[in-house]
């Protein structure tokens, strides 16, 4: 008590209070500091909030840049896009992470692919979970990306100028259906074997190249390890890829095509 009322002695509590923002003042002020957060990042000293830092933050944050400076008042309202294609983007994210856990435990051999399924079910923490996470994720996936497209539709948005989008939006929606098709055989068992053999027959009715498309596919003239090892390869590597790719096109055409289409 004594010590707060003494004229020209500090309180404790002041004391530690200085020398915290002055220890904060020289962090944020050293080069390391200024070479990880740029000008306009909240955590970097001097920041004003002013129009022009307010673009800076957004512009130099790697997350915010994902997002325009500006948001029309209608884009962020949720009974516009419903989210469906930030859903469909979720749930990509999610089946890759689900996706990289299962391949810790599957080999894509005709004899192991099943015993594995197995082992996942019975034998390893949390594997049946995020198997069916990862079987859930993908048919919710298909669901959401029809849905987004019929939004897209309902709202008129594929006209110009977001007919390009559109043509994008229906090469997505292929890489959609291929990449859940070619996970349907990875399990090797009596369902997916026949949905493949059917699948693959169907092909083989394709004008003129018909043997050929359904020999690429099969790896073979029939349905083999051959087989399995080839949709492993393009449904855990090659069609990811593709889609990501494609995804991000996308997502950039959105914002040069002027944000989100306006409501009718
Ligand atoms: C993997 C699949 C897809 C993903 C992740 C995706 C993602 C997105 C996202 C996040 C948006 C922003 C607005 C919103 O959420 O509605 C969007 C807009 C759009 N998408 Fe997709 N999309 C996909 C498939 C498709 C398909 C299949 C079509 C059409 C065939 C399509 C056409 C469009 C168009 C035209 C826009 C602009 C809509 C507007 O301005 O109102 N997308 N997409």
């Amino acid at each position: 008590m004594a010590t707060t009322n003494q004229p020209g002695k500090q309180p404790l509590s002041e004391k530690l209070q200085q020398q915290a923002s002055q220890l904060s003042d020289n962090i944020q002020s050293s080069q390391a500091w200024n070479s990880i957060f740029r000008p306009g990042s909240i955590f970097r000293k001097g920041y004003t909030d002013s129009p022009r830092n307010r673009s800076y933050v957004i512009m130099n944050s790697v997350l915010y840049h994902l997002h325009p400076v500006k948001v029309k008042r209608h884009a962020v309202k949720v009974s516009y896009t419903l989210c469906l294609g930030g859903l469909s983007f979720f749930l990509f994210i999610l089946l890759t992470v689900t996706g990289i856990f299962l391949m810790f435990f599957y080999r894509p051999t005709a004899a192991a692919a099943w015993s594995d399924i197995e082992t996942l079910h019975t034998s390893i923490t949390f594997g049946l979970l995020v198997r069916n996470m990862h079987r859930w994720a993908a048919h919710l996936m298909v669901l959401s990306v029809f849905l987004h497209m019929a939004r897209v539709f309902y709202h008129g948005a594929y006209k110009a100028p977001r007919e390009f989008n559109w043509v994008i939006g229906v090469i997505l929606l292929t890489l959609t259906l291929l990449l859940s098709f070619t996970g349907y055989l990875l399990p090797w068992d009596q369902l997916a074997l026949w949905a493949v053999t059917v699948g693959t027959n169907m092909m083989g009715y394709t004008p003129v190249f018909g043997n050929e498309v359904r020999f690429v596919l099969l790896g073979g003239v029939e349905i083999g390890s051959d087989t399995l090892l080839r949709w492993y390869v393009l449904h855990v590597l090659m069609l990811p890829f593709v889609i990501v790719i494609f995804m991000a096109i996308h997502f950039w055409r959105v914002r040069k095509d002027g944000g989100i289409s306006g409501p009718l």
